[in-house]
């Protein structure tokens, strides 16, 4: 495998790209592949069946692309594809909802976690099942945040319309008593500071981002493929919208201007 390949990076829209910028952070020096499937974002409301024949198809795209890792920077994608693709795949592939329920079992003091996600990833109950194998008494509460992903993807980040809806999905999960929310999307950082003003500073927020290019890090440097010297290079694909997506990545990347290619994603 060559060193140089770039890490393929998929979501179904810009929520990927706080994973993108984790990675920049700490592989600073590895190439990157992203595709944001923004014709068919959001994933969090579809079928399971859907979501992996949604997720083959842009592995099929990435390989096109040479990768020698995928990172699934979705945990709707994690919680449905992840397993069907890793037999599918010859390269390596990782998703965010264990890195994510990792960092979350380490960081609770009182045992009660809180999960924010897509009616997906909270209806697969992958986060509880994962938390339960760390320690079976701890107490998960998901709670599925729908509207966050448009909000998001319309840039709509420090709008009132969105601190409303965080106050409403927010409040009912506080009334447990979390001491640890994990922000179990990956559009979800995005508004942290939104979500931090409505449960506190005394909840422990769980980014899987951070964790997740842990993982990979430790995954490259495992089979002798991790590139730590070079300059990089930063590869954009959406399947609409392109010009939106730009200056979106734009103001949340810390690279140089980003320009953004369409992908007619359903030829993969
Ligand atoms: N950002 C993705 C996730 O982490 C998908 C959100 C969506 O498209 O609904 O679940």
């Amino acid at each position: 495998m060559d060193i140089n390949a770039p890490i393929g990076v998929f979501d179904s829209g810009v929520g990927g790209l706080t994973v993108v910028r984790e990675i920049i952070r700490q592989l600073p020096n590895e190439n990157v592949v992203y595709f944001g499937d923004t014709a068919r974002v959001p994933y969090g409301s579809k079928s399971r069946e859907i979501i992996i024949e949604y997720s083959r198809q842009i592995v099929h795209f990435l390989k096109t692309k040479k990768v020698k890792a995928i990172v699934i920077a979705c945990n709707t994608a994690s919680a449905y594809a992840l397993d069907t693709l890793i037999p599918e795949v010859d390269v390596p592939i990782i998703g965010v909802v264990l890195p994510g329920a990792k960092t979350a079992a380490k960081a609770t003091v009182n045992g009660k976690i809180g999960v924010l996600g897509t009616t997906g990833t909270i209806g697969s109950g992958i986060y509880t099942k994962i938390l339960h194998e760390y320690n079976p008494a701890f107490m998960v509460v998901g709670k599925a945040c729908p509207l966050f992903v448009p909000l998001v993807e319309e840039g709509m980040i420090d709008d009132p319309v969105t601190v409303e809806m965080a106050s409403r999905y927010l409040k009912p999960l506080m009334a447990y008593g979390v001491d640890t929310i994990v922000l179990g999307c990956t559009h979800y950082p995005l508004i942290r500071s939104t979500i931090r003003n409505v449960v506190g500073d005394n909840v422990t927020l769980v980014n899987p981002a951070y964790e997740t290019a842990v993982s990979l890090r430790t995954l490259l440097q495992k089979q002798g493929i991790y590139r730590d010297c070079g300059e990089p290079t930063y590869r954009f694909y959406v399947s609409d919208g392109a010009a939106k997506f730009s200056s979106f990545a734009n103001s949340i990347l810390p690279v140089e201007l980003v320009e953004t290619r369409l992908v007619p994603i359903e030829e993969y």
